[in-house]
């Protein structure tokens, strides 16, 4: 294999956030605590939403958001299966099932009309869980009108898009709830870790404490809860890389503008659209490669681009859900988008001559030159 020299992502930790790790691990507070909490209200209050619950990871904070949502077993939610499992695996923990709407071919984002279509399927769903990949919003006007149509509540995964914005919104305060993850390759990372966010009272201390075993008095257990909680460690990491948040957002939009620009007239590849009233935060800048994907793998692992596959198949085609009976799913969208799309490095760490070597080197491929 030869040597990777453009990683296709790289941790960003400053000296600042080392020095506040070091503090917590010397005051010996390290379990969930004061900086959690301090965590928690910095998030919320940058997103817009009025309470924010730290979780163990991304993972963990969909969970909850679903369960604090009242979905449980037997219930149906809408979702895309263009996106990592954890989006429909933790419909799978609630005992409910996963719905799989089709998404928009130029944003890769859950197509309005394949939610609407699947709201009529299944008259009973209660939930569209939204996911804004890659960084973009989702075309929200339209898939809250068909939510409100059909009595489906709405949930936003927002994994891969702190930052991101929709007509001015930030996305995370659209839905009833929304969940973050904070892993490392993220827009802003605690190494893992997660958040809930919702401007329901209600809601986030039934999130609370489904985070803490159901418990908001010691040794006290109203419902059936999960040591979900994050570290104080965790949390001066999340607090100190929130500082530093909006300037990993403009070097990644610097950075995937550069790549539009010089990507723009290669006629094998399609860099990524960004709709109007859109803030794209770039978590990974992925293009569509209609012919020769592979191909064009092959090359950027040749001259030591790193890439992402993201994700090279829908989520009903995995063993595991193929096992569980999604195997009929179909998709068309998302099948050809998981055999064309690639993602290149967009991280805010990238220098100015790494993108100009990933525009030639893409310009090399011989389906550009034509
Ligand atoms: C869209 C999406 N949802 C959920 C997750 C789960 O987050 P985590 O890895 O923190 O559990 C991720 C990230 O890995 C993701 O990309």
């Amino acid at each position: 294999m030869p040597e990777i020299s453009i990683p296709i992502a790289r941790p960003n930790i400053s000296e600042r956030t080392k020095a506040r790790v070091m503090d917590v691990l010397g005051s010996g507070f390290i379990a969930s605590g004061t900086e959690v909490r301090n965590f928690e209200q910095a998030f919320a209050g940058y997103t817009g939403a009025a309470e924010g619950i730290a979780t163990s990871s991304g993972t963990t904070a969909l969970h909850v958001a679903l369960l604090a949502a009242g979905i449980g077993p037997g219930d149906e939610v809408i979702t895309t299966p263009f996106t990592f499992i954890a989006t429909s695996n933790a419909v799978l923990y609630c005992g409910a099932r996963a719905v799989f709407a089709d998404v928009d071919p130029d944003t890769y984002n859950l197509d309005a009309q394949a939610v609407r279509r699947a709201a009529e399927e299944h008259p009973g769903a209660k939930a569209v869980l939204v996911v804004h990949l890659f960084g973009l919003p989702c075309d929200m006007d339209a898939i809250l009108d068909v939510a409100a149509e059909y009595g489906l509540t709405v949930i936003e995964d927002c994994a891969q898009a702190h930052g991101a914005s929709y007509k001015g919104k930030m996305v995370g305060s659209i839905g009833l709830l929304s969940a973050f993850s904070f892993y490392p390759t993220k827009n802003m990372t605690c190494g893992e870790g997660g958040m809930v966010l919702t401007s329901d009272k209600e809601l986030a201390e039934r999130c609370r404490l489904l985070v803490n075993h159901g418990s908001a008095v010691r040794y006290q257990h109203e419902v059936l809860g999960y040591n979900y909680r994050m570290t104080n460690i965790a949390a001066v990491i999340g607090s100190t890389q929130l500082e530093d948040l909006d300037d990993f957002i403009n070097a990644r939009s610097a950075n995937a503008a550069g790549l539009t620009q010089g990507l723009a007239g290669l006629s094998g590849v399609v860099a990524p659209r960004v709709p109007e009233g859109c803030c794209h935060a770039f978590n990974q800048y992925t293009i569509k490669v209609p012919e020769g994907r592979d191909d064009l793998l092959k090359h950027l692992e040749r001259e030591g681009i790193g890439y992402g596959l993201f994700y090279p198949r829908p989520s009903y085609r995995q063993p595991l859900y193929e096992e569980l009976g999604y195997g009929d799913c179909r998709c068309p969208v998302a099948e050809d988008l998981s055999s064309q799309v690639v993602s290149l490095p967009v991280h805010p760490l990238l220098e100015k001559r790494e993108i100009d070597r990933i525009i030639e080197v893409v310009g090399d491929w011989p389906p550009n030159k034509g």
